[in-house]
Order: C-alpha cells, then structure tokens, then sequence
C-alpha cells in the first residue's frame, strides 16, 4: 500500500473549495478572427462568464476570480472602453436576480476612484443585494492592477504608521493582506489564462505568491465548462500526487 492509500489521509481541503482566478483574453482575437468588431468578442465572452458562474459550485470552485478590466485596458480605442463599461453594467442589472437564485455573491476589486459614478452606484447596490449568499464567491476586478493594489495597500499603511496606529514592525505579510482589496478572499490555488498568451499582466502579484498557472490556448468566448473541468481534473490529480510532500 502507497501513503496516498492509507483511508485515514485527508483529501486535499483544496478538493472543493477552490480559489480559480480567471484572465479571460482573447475576446478582440475571436472578434476579428469572424471579421466583427472587437465588442462582439466582449459580448460572448460575458456570455461565457454566466455559463462558468453557473458551473463553478458544481464543478468544486468556491471562490473565483475574473479579470474583466485592467489599469492598462484605459489605453484602448475610447469606444472600446465605453462598451466594456456599459457590458458592465449591464451585467450588473441583468444578473442580480439570477445570482441570489444561484447564491452567488458578487464583490468587486481594484480602484473605483475613476469610473463613472453610476457605475459604482450599480456596484456598491449588488454588491448590497448579494452579501448574504455564500454558495460561490464571485470577485469581478475593474480597474484592477496588481502593482495598483500593492502601492494603494501601502500608502494606506504609511498613513497609519505615521498616525502612530501601528508600528512599523507590525508591518508584516498578515498586515499587508489585509490591506489589499482581496482581504476578504483566501489567495487562489489556481490561475488561468485563456488565448495562449503567458504572461501575468498584473493580476493578483501578492495573492498568487503560490498559485499554480495553467495557460490554455482556447480563446475566452469559446471557453465552457467543460474546459475548466478538464483543467481542474489535471489540476487535482497533481495535487493528489504531490500531497503528502508539499510544504
Ligand atoms: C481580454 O481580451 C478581455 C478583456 C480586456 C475584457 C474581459 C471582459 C469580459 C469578458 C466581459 C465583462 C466581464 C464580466 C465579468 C461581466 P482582449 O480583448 O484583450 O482579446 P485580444 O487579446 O484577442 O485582443
């Protein structure tokens, strides 16, 4: 008999509660794969986000994550950012009943500061009606930058320790955590990047110190369930293989 087959072993806590962070890249290349205009890729890949939504508790995700607008997406053609704006808010107001059927809370991350009001109205209200559902946490970063995040988190720490709140030995990874937006999330196991690109681009540099990175090449409006099954069953069978060593 192997470790692993001892009955006693606990399966990993990681089994069913994952933390999957979501780069959902690729919308422009669909779009323009079929000749249509970039905001056609969007309006799938929102179609998308409702369909792994759905799936996530049944497929063992907790907590996932979404990156649906970068401090550097700002850079884009302004009709662009228009749309990705107003798909948004669309989201939001088309989706509140559906989330609290489904139990889905939905919070937001990154720096509110430069959106249009009436959109962190629609936040702040959803983020309202859905704060006693516990089913799936759904995290949705909107301006959202990594480096943003950390150098918010550390001018709000500079502030107290010069207000002598706390002290700068206090200073510590615990304390820097809970300054970030995602103090109220548990770091993710698992991060995936749609398109085929590799890269971080900046999403969630302190949280995925330990995450693991799968990177496929499906484009993010063709992306089901399905295929995050698949990822998350390769996934568990690595984790399950290095269980009993990992530190
Ligand atoms: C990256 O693809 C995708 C984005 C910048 C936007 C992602 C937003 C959504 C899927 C819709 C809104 C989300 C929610 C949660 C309702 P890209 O345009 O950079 O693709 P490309 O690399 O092929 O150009």
């Amino acid at each position: 008999m192997t470790l692993d087959q001892i009955p006693s072993m606990p399966s990993p806590p990681a089994a069913s509660n994952l933390h999957v962070a979501v780069i959902m890249d690729g919308n422009g290349r669909w779009a323009a794969n079929r000749g249509w205009p970039r905001l056609v890729g969007h309006r799938k890949g929102v179609e998308r986000v409702r369909g792994l939504v759905e799936a996530s508790p049944e497929l063992g995700i907790r907590y996932l994550t979404l990156y649906a607008f970068s401090t550097e997406n700002w850079k884009r053609s302004t009709e662009e950012v228009l749309g990705l704006m107003s798909l948004l808010s669309r989201y939001i107001k088309a989706e509140a009943k559906r989330l609290n059927k489904e139990g889905v809370r939905l919070r937001f991350i990154g720096d509110r500061t430069r959106l249009e009001p009436k959109l962190i109205k629609l936040m702040d209200w959803i983020e309202r009606q859905t704060e006693a559902n516990t089913r799936l946490f759904l995290t949705v970063a909107i301006n959202y930058g990594g480096r943003d995040e950390i150098t918010r988190a550390m001018r709000l720490i500079a502030s107290k320790v010069q207000k002598g709140e706390i002290l700068p030995s206090a200073v510590n990874d615990a304390l820097i955590a809970e300054h970030l937006d995602t103090s109220f999330l548990p770091d993710p196991e698992l991060i995936v990047r749609t398109s085929g690109e590799t890269r971080v681009s900046n999403f969630l540099l302190w949280q995925s110190a330990y995450s693991e990175y799968v990177f496929t090449p499906i484009l993010w409006p063709d992306f089901t369930p399905e295929n995050m099954r698949a990822i998350l069953d390769t996934f568990r069978s690595r984790e399950r293989r290095f269980g009993g060593v990992k530190t």
